[in-house]
C-alpha cells in the first residue's frame, strides 16, 4: 500500500512509473469514449471516497471517472457534511472510513489534515490538493509535457505569477524529473524557500527572475495560475491584481519564449487575468490535454497506491 501525499515524498523510479503507465493506458483507450470501461479492470471490488472540503470540477470529475472506467466504485464527500466538519477527529474519520472503503482521495485546505489522515488509515491516501501542494495536476503536466515533445528532462519550465501550491508541486517535480524551473512573479508572492531548496538540492537549475519578458527567453514550457487561490482572502484580490497583473501570461510574452514552447493552466482560468483568450485559444496551448490528462495520470497513480 502506497500513499500519495507529495511529489517530493515519491520516488523518482516510481513517479516516472507512473507516468509511463498512464500513458500506455491513454494510448490503450485510443478512439474510445472518455466513459468506456478499461478492457483490464483492476479496480474491480473497490471503493473509493472522494472527499472534497473545497470546490473542484477536474479533480472530482477525473477521479470519478478514472475509478469507473478501471471498474471500482466511488462515493464523493463533502467535508462539511461529514463528521469531520462537525468535531470528529481526522484520526477517528480515517480509522472509520478505512474500514469501509480501499481508498480515500481528500482536497482539503491544511497539509496537516492530509498528514494525519494518512497515518491513521488503513488504506491509501491521496493528495488531491491542499494550500501548499497539488501533485495530481504537476503529474498531469508532465504527461502532457512529454507526449507533445518527448522528455521534460532538461527542460525550461517557466512558472509565471503566483507561487503558490500548483507552483510548489511544479517545483517538487522538477527535482524529481530533472527539469530546470524559472519563477517569475513579485517578490511577495515567491514560491516557498523550501521548494525552491529541494529542486536545487536535487540538481536542478532554479531562478528567480523578475523581469517576465528576460524570464521566459528559452523555456519550453510557460505555466500559470489562477491570481487568487481557493484559499486565499477575497480582502487581498484587489492587491494581488495590482501585484500580478505585469505578469498577465498573453501573445508577447509567449513570443519572448522559444518558438515551440508549449502554454499550460491547470485551470479555472480567469481570461483577461492571469492569461488573454488569445494564449488560452492559441497554438501554443495544451490546456484542454492537460485537463484530460488529470484523467490518466490519477489512474496510474491509483494503481500504484493500491499495487494493482
Ligand atoms: N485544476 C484543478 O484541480 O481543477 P479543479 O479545482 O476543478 O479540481
Amino acid at each position: 500500500m502506497n500513499h500519495f501525499l507529495d511529489i517530493h515524498l515519491t520516488d523518482p523510479a516510481d513517479l516516472r512509473a507512473m507516468i509511463d503507465n498512464a500513458r500506455a493506458m491513454k494510448t490503450a483507450r485510443n478512439g474510445r469514449g472518455q466513459a468506456a470501461p478499461d478492457d483490464h479492470q483492476p479496480l474491480d471490488g473497490r471503493m473509493v471516497a472522494l472527499i472534497f472540503e473545497k470546490p473542484s470540477t477536474r479533480t472530482r470529475v477525473s477521479f470519478d471517472v478514472g475509478v469507473r472506467q478501471m471498474g471500482g466504485q466511488t462515493m464523493v464527500l463533502s467535508g462539511s457534511e461529514m463528521q469531520l466538519g462537525h468535531g470528529e477527529t481526522i484520526a477517528d474519520t480515517a480509522r472509520v472510513l478505512s474500514r469501509y472503503v480501499d481508498m480515500i482521495m481528500i482536497r482539503t485546505y491544511e497539509e496537516s489534515v492530509l498528514q494525519e489522515l494518512a497515518e491513521y488509515a488503513d488504506v491509501p491516501v491521496i493528495n488531491g490538493l491542499t494550500n501548499r501542494t497539488h501533485p495530481c495536476q504537476i503529474m498531469a503536466d508532465v504527461l502532457t509535457y512529454e507526449e507533445h515533445r518527448g522528455p521534460i528532462a532538461g527542460k525550461k519550465v517557466v512558472w509565471v505569477g503566483d507561487g503558490n501550491n500548483v507552483c510548489a508541486s511544479s517545483l517538487h517535480a522538477a527535482g524529481q524529473f530533472g527539469f530546470d524551473f524559472t519563477f517569475t512573479g513579485p517578490p511577495p508572492l515567491d514560491p516557498e524557500r523550501e521548494w525552491l531548496d529541494f529542486a536545487r538540492g536535487k540538481g536542478s537549475t532554479v531562478e528567480v527572475v523578475r523581469n517576465p519578458h528576460e524570464a521566459v527567453a528559452g523555456a519550453d514550457l510557460v505555466v500559470t495560475d489562477t491570481w487568487v487561490s481557493m484559499h486565499d482572502s477575497q480582502s487581498t484580490r484587489g492587491r494581488r491584481h495590482n501585484q500580478l497583473r505585469p505578469y498577465q501570461v498573453d501573445e508577447r510574452l509567449m513570443a519572448a519564449a522559444k518558438p515551440d514552447a508549449l502554454f499550460m493552466h491547470c485551470l479555472p482560468a480567469h481570461r483577461e487575468d492571469e492569461v488573454t483568450s488569445a494564449v488560452m485559444d492559441g497554438p501554443h496551448s495544451v490546456i484542454w490535454d492537460e485537463a484530460e490528462n488529470r484523467l490518466h495520470a490519477q489512474k496510474a497513480i491509483m494503481r500504484w497506491c493500491l499495487g494493482v
